[in-house]
């Protein structure tokens, strides 16, 4: 699997991180279109800048909302869908015919992009259905809308592709990313903008620019990272932790333990989410989410615990026998918090 951008991306405006990343994708677009608002999802985090905690679905954004022309909508979760569905395909159906509504009723001609996470993930690792985003591509062309994707969690691997769209059948207008492009050695992160995004600016000066933008230490930590990770097949390797290892362990322990509600994922980017019973969905208290942490601790297992769920997110390097021992010892952690 060789590393890429899609087709007809050459153009790449260098951020510091993922946030201003985001913020100046943001910027690109309402230049482009010359319309304000951006559509984004209520389960997303997108940085903690002006725009990009804005265009947050979560908790952060409600402190930090003085931003304007930000417009939320709900995006696909089927277990704990807000369309009423039963299956991915109804739940991705009525996801779309939802953002279609809020797009007319908002106004097409005042929506500059939709701004989606390819996996969202603080939110909760929700992998998105087959469809879901072919669907938003076209309804964001029938509108002339612009199609922004974060990839600055998902991308450079952890879903077991380059970039987490890779697996999905559309091309958006721009993407942004940070962290796994470079591993996190030196900050990085950007805005890589398809030619008609890209040419927009090359008569007139994108209006934003940062000191350390495309600084040698990180571009070449970037290169540095991208040419080791494909010398050695890391993302391949994701991939087959993903299919092989975490996908059916992860799925072993929720037929062994019944406060695991859902366990969903690909790559090494997988949620266990804990309730407290399956019927009603309720999440797990907090005191035995915290539980889960400290037996993790005990045992030498670090947790990442986000209200009701463990995300389990190696490095993309991980081994079968690292990664078979994670989940052995999670085993034994939910055991002993009594899951
Ligand atoms: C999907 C996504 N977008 C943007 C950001 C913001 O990136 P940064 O913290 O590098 O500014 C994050 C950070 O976690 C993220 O997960």
């Amino acid at each position: 699997m060789a590393r890429r951008a899609p087709e007809g991306f050459d153009k790449v405006f260098f951020t510091n991180a993922g946030a201003d990343a985001n913020e100046n994708a943001m910027r690109a677009a309402r230049l482009f279109t010359g319309r304000d608002k951006i559509l984004s999802s209520y389960r997303c985090y997108h940085g903690n800048t002006g725009a990009a905690i804005s265009a947050t679905g979560d908790w952060r954004r409600k402190p930090n909302d003085y931003s304007r022309g930000h417009v939320h909508f709900f995006t696909p979760y089927l277990y704990r869908s807000e369309f009423s569905a039963t299956t991915q395909e109804e739940e991705c159906e009525r996801a779309l015919a939802h953002l279609e509504h809020v797009i007319q009723f908002e106004g097409p001609d005042t929506i500059a992009a939709v701004l989606l996470e390819s996996v969202p993930g603080t939110a909760g690792i929700i992998i998105p259905p087959k469809d879901y985003f072919k669907g938003v591509r076209e309804i964001t062309k029938k509108y002339s809308i612009l199609m922004i994707t974060d990839e600055v969690m998902a991308g450079f691997g952890r879903t077991g592709f380059w970039f987490a769209l890779d697996d999905y059948d559309y091309t958006p207008d721009i993407i942004s990313f940070a962290k796994g492009c470079n591993s996190g050695y030196v900050p990085a992160g950007g805005v890589i903008m398809s030619d008609p995004v890209a040419h927009r600016f090359d008569d007139i000066v994108f209006p934003g620019g940062l000191t350390y933008s495309g600084h040698p230490l990180a571009m070449s930590a970037i290169v540095a990272t991208q040419e080791a990770m494909e010398e050695e097949h890391i993302v391949d390797n994701a991939y087959t932790i993903g299919k092989d290892v975490l996908g059916p362990q992860l799925t072993a322990l929720y037929d062994k333990h019944p406060k695991i509600g859902e366990v969903r994922g690909k790559g090494v980017f997988w949620a266990v989410e804990m309730v407290a019973d399956r019927t009603t969905k309720e999440p797990l208290d907090d005191a035995t989410m915290k539980q889960i942490v400290a037996e993790g601790d005990k045992r030498g297992l670090i947790l990442g615990v986000h209200n009701n769920r463990i995300h389990v997110t190696p490095p993309c390097v991980i081994s079968a026998d690292e990664a078979t021992q994670g989940v052995e010892i999670l085993d034994q952690v939910l055991t002993a918090a009594g899951c």
